[in-house]
């Protein structure tokens, strides 16, 4: 396909998956007709200049490939322009758990009847919602396209898929042939399966590596017990190849928009149906346990926490991104407030969105500012600045130099020589001098 033959991409729905997803397909050399119901959002990106959302590389994309981008909050642009239509808007919880689908129905009644276009679902959706929308519509093409993207490093993920899945029923056929042509330059494995099993796929995907972090986070506890390293057992254990190293860091345990939402959608779709998902309840709550245990490992070296000024560096969900939803920081900061802790903190780039979630917390300008007088840090977000910081003098700042290390990033034998009272997660020696 040469650059000037390619395919017109619509996106709906610009938050985070679409604006990679339109941005990168830009790049491929597709125009790309992009809509969002925010107008502030759509003017802002009419406008250039900063995105709203933080993400290594795509301010970049989006500059270089401005002629290919249009975007809009008429639908109407966008059906006249593209026959692929990938829907990505978002899939919230309830308060019941289950994933909130009325933005998608709302795409999917804007959308004509004729057949003209198709669907194609990046969203994600619970196992049979493609079914349902087709019995509603049945002249709607529709594929299953679920996106498998990490946030941070999602423009390289788009462009090099480990797999492409592409789920299609009766009569759709065509589409998804489609829609394999336009990924089949990135040179991932391409899975062509049924709708049901595509949905399945995503959502299986994300509670078995959201299983593995709280498996690990579980062998960290019993390794402070017996001694040993989690870094060390996950190493090992990640040699083998029906294991794998992925995903196996003890830390304070997952968050982001993703895995709460996705392992709390499939487990009410499994009780939907009547069964009751074990495995899956435990894995929610060994997460949930990761972030309070940290309230104990400072109270064994401070004792009561009342007035204790401690400095939480980092509050995104992880480094790199600007994240706040499911941050392990929010919980930290609120458990650490209801122990009567006076709670003060600094990252790089979450601030904005921080300081609407956490109104009792104070904010630094820099790490060192955060540390001043502190009775303790705990290192919430992997920050690659956190390791590079003078620890030495900031030992000499805090009030009392200890150092819980959520992510288990810095070196504790540097961390001791520099004069901190060091707390791992799972590491051999933790709270040793
Ligand atoms: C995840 C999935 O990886 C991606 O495929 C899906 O499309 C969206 O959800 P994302 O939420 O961006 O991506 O982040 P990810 O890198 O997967 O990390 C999720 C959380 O797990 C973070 O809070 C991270 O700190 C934590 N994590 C990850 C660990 O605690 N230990 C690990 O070993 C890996």
């Amino acid at each position: 396909m040469s650059e000037s033959e390619k395919p017109a991409i619509g996106v709906i729905g610009v938050g985070w998956v679409g604006l990679v997803t339109a941005g990168c397909f830009a790049e491929l050399g597709h125009p790309v007709w992009a809509v969002d119901i925010d107008e502030r959002k759509v003017a802002m990106l009419n406008a250039g200049g900063s995105l709203p959302i933080h993400e290594p590389g795509l301010p970049e994309l989006v500059e270089a490939n401005r002629e290919r981008l249009h975007f809009t909050t008429e639908i109407g642009e966008v059906l006249e322009q593209a026959r692929l239509l990938f829907c990505c808007v978002d899939t919230p919880p309830t308060y019941s758990g289950d994933a909130d689908l009325s933005r998608v129905q709302a795409v999917v009644a804007q959308l004509p009847a004729g057949g003209e276009h198709a669907l194609v679902m990046k969203s994600t959706v619970p196992s049979g919602t493609g079914r349902t929308i087709r019995r509603d519509k049945p002249d709607l093409t529709y594929v299953s396209c679920p996106e498998f993207l990490k946030e941070g490093t999602a423009v390289v993920d788009f462009m090099r898929p480990d797999r492409v899945v592409i789920g299609a029923d009766p009569g759709s056929e065509d589409a998804a042939d489609l829609v394999e042509a336009v990924y089949e330059p990135l040179g991932g494995q391409i899975l062509r399966t049924d709708v049901a099993s595509a949905e399945m796929i995503k959502l299986a995907s994300n509670a078995f590596l959201a299983t593995k972090i709280s498996f690990i986070n579980e062998i960290a506890v019993v390794c402070e017990e017996v001694g040993a390293d989690v870094g060390e057992v996950a190493r090992g254990m990640g040699l083998d190849e029906r294991i794998a190293p992925g995903f196996l860091r003890a830390g304070l345990g997952w968050g982001g928009s993703c895995f709460g939402k996705d392992v709390s959608a499939l487990k009410k779709l499994a009780a939907n149906s009547g069964y009751h998902f074990q495995l899956i309840t435990s894995v929610i709550e060994v997460n949930e346990l990761q972030k309070r245990r940290v309230v104990g490992k400072l109270s064994k070296h401070l004792g009561n926490l009342v007035g204790k000024q401690i400095a939480l560096l980092g509050f995104a969900f992880k480094p790199h991104t600007d994240d706040m939803r499911d941050a392990s920081s929010l919980v930290l900061a609120a458990r650490l407030l209801g122990e009567g802790a006076r709670v003060r903190g600094y990252d790089p780039v979450a601030e904005h969105r921080a300081r609407k979630l956490l109104p009792s917390v104070e904010f630094s300008d820099s790490a060192a500012e955060a540390l001043d007088g502190a009775d303790a840090a705990v290192l919430v977000t992997e920050w690659p600045e956190f390791a590079e910081l003078d620890w030495g003098e900031m030992a000499v700042r805090m009030a009392n130099p200890l150092i819980v290390d959520g992510r288990n990033f810095l070196d504790p034998e540097r961390m001791r020589a520099a004069g901190y009272t060091y707390e791992g997660i799972g590491r051999a020696s933790s709270g040793t001098r």
